[in-house]
């Protein structure tokens, strides 16, 4: 059965949806964009996928398509069409479709900007058997542009940084910048020390997570202990544990970097702790 997805005001069947060759994140990568998680059909942290995305959206002077009420609206109604229980969806607006090639943003006033949206069923998300191994990771150098706190469609880097994690026979990869971990590709990067969660701290050099925001508040509220500074990767791989955080990840271990095991070398038992909180407590929340 064809999934059903959204672009511009329309429900269509996949095969059917469009978008112009114009389209200016298709041509300038000009786009920003969301991935929220469903479990048992519902969508987790909402509110907070849609505040980043204002923010995105603000601070690249694009237009919003629609209200939050209207895109919740289309969330809950993809989620339905497509009967999905655990998975994502995603979401992308773009500056649209000019109708030529200019470097100028066109005025929203006549282009206005495009929406797209998606489901992916992912069954078994929650339960991911991945949690009980652990991530084996490399680090790579960070050399993406300097404002990765705005969720743009720009993910070559990214892509091609999961290819040289793959390459190596390794799950994914943590990028480095002036000696220190940024994040990981698609997700925010933390290590444990004792009782304490280490994490970058915000800034324009890594993306707010909205994963991390729960993460944290949920590890202040257990009594853990959080702690918001940048840290290596010699300091990591020394760590008691490390993981990392992502709407489609949610809290995943990571047991080795660059060839060094991490603690034990199996998930820790402060990240599988977390783990059960964020998708206990966002499963109360989620709407
Ligand atoms: N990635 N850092 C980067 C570079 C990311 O791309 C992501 C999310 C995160 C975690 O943010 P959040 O907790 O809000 O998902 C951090 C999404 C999941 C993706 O690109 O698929």
């Amino acid at each position: 059965m064809s999934r059903t997805v959204y672009v511009n005001g329309q429900y269509l069947p996949e095969e059917e949806a469009r978008v112009s060759i114009f389209d200016r994140g298709f041509l300038m990568a000009d786009g920003v964009y969301e991935v929220t998680s469903i479990l048992n059909g519902k969508l987790i942290d909402f509110a907070g996928h849609a505040a980043r995305l204002e923010r995105s959206l603000k601070e690249l002077e694009m237009a919003a398509p629609a209200t939050t009420e209207e895109l919740l609206e289309i969330h809950r109604e993809l989620v339905k069409r497509n009967d999905i229980d655990e998975g994502m969806i995603y979401l992308q607006i773009t500056r649209g479709n000019p109708g030529d090639r200019d470097f100028a943003f066109p005025d929203p006033e006549t282009t206005p900007p495009t929406l797209v949206m998606f489901t992916q069923s992912k069954p078994g998300l929650a339960a991911n058997p991945v949690a009980q191994k652990g991530l084996k990771i490399i680090s790579i150098p960070d050399i993406r542009w300097g404002r990765r706190d705005i969720k743009t469609v720009q993910l070559l880097y990214p892509s091609m940084g999961k290819m040289m994690a793959k390459k190596a026979g390794k799950d994914d990869a943590w990028m480095v910048e002036d000696g220190t971990v940024t994040e990981g590709t698609s997700n925010n990067a933390y290590i444990v020390s004792g009782n304490a969660i280490i994490t970058r701290a915000l800034s324009n050099d890594i993306l707010h997570g909205i994963t991390r925001a729960a993460v944290l508040r949920f590890a202040r509220e257990a009594q853990m202990e959080v702690i918001e500074r940048d840290f290596t990767i010699a300091e990591a791989q020394a760590a008691d544990e490390a993981f990392i955080t992502s709407a489609s990840a949610f809290v995943m271990p990571v047991v080795e970097i660059d060839g060094a095991p991490v603690g034990t070398g199996t998930p820790g038992r402060i990240a599988l702790r977390l783990r059960e909180i964020y998708l206990d407590e966002s499963l109360k929340t989620a709407i």
